[in-house]
């Protein structure tokens, strides 16, 4: 690897290239850019555990609903690379879309029932086009490790799915949730935050810890768990919630009656035109 550090490609085969001999184990970072401290801290991650990191910057056209948001999406890609040259990456691979759609392609990788449900439900074909572009990317970089934010609890669990079932050898790694000092969860779609909502939204945090606070009082009861996410959040006018779930984390299927083993607690709320979600998993130990 030359000492010029990220070594930015942008083909298929630059890729492979940059990557032929590589020292291993190899990590991959995937992102759409607009690096924030979240994003830093699984760089940071996969540097301390990975002979050789990778990002991928990729703006996934086909994850977005309404084209008028893909053109919208940040692109700050000047910052991502200092970013990147601050973590120490070795390769940035920063494509246009034909690198990884290549023309022609029809296959999308369906990751089942599971996209159907919380994100999914507003969001239809998000999770399949999100499972298709990250085969696409640990199969251009064959990576040992894959690292993904536990913010996104739903896309983690739907690429660990997909890694399994499809036999990709990769371990997917998730890091923790980097927050602001107010508890809002790190995100590029905070600077779309006016002013007003960005001082509502960490509004998401405190639900998460009164969920919490229940359940460490040994509250188990899955309605109840709910009810205590959302009088936090019907406290806050300008939060407009899509869903307070408590779910069994294996499945992400809503609990019900009394939860034995582990919940995984999830909100999504839209505060004006941006929808924020965050969650909490609740261990029964
Ligand atoms: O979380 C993201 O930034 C994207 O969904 C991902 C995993 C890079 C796929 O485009």
């Amino acid at each position: 690897m030359g000492t010029e550090r990220p070594l930015v490609v942008s083909t298929r085969t630059e890729l492979r290239t940059a990557l032929a001999g590589a020292a291993r184990p190899v990590g991959l970072v995937p992102t759409m850019g607009a690096l924030h401290e979240g994003h830093a801290s699984l760089l940071r991650r996969a540097r301390a555990e990975c002979a050789t990191v990778v990002v991928s910057v990729f703006v996934n056209p086909t994850q977005f609903e309404r084209p008028g948001d893909v053109a919208a999406y940040p692109r700050t890609l000047p910052s991502d690379l200092e970013v990147c040259r601050r973590a120490a990456v070795d390769v940035a691979f920063v494509p246009p879309v034909d690198e990884v759609h290549v023309p022609g392609a029809t296959t999308v990788v369906d990751p089942g029932p599971v996209a159907s449900i919380l994100e999914g439900a507003t969001r239809p074909g998000h999770f399949a086009a999100v499972a298709t572009v990250v085969t696409i990317l640990l199969g251009l970089t064959g990576p040992d490790r894959a690292y993904f934010g536990e913010k996104d609890a739903q896309q983690l669990h739907v690429v660990r799915h997909v890694v399994r079932d499809l036999a990709i050898a990769t371990e997917i790694v998730g890091c923790p949730t980097i927050r602001e000092p107010d508890g809002l969860a790190m995100s590029s779609r905070n600077a779309r935050l006016t002013p007003e909502d960005r001082a509502a939204a960490p509004v998401l945090r405190r639900a998460l810890l009164a969920v919490r606070d229940a359940w460490e009082a040994g509250d188990r009861d899955a309605d109840r768990l709910r009810a205590a996410m959302r009088s936090v959040t019907a406290s806050e006018p300008r939060a407009q919630v899509d869903y307070a779930s408590v779910a069994d984390p294996g499945t992400l299927a809503e609990l019900s009656g009394r939860v034995d083993g582990d919940a995984l607690c999830s909100l999504a709320a839209a505060f004006g035109a941006v929808r924020l979600i965050d969650n909490e998993t609740l261990r029964a130990r």
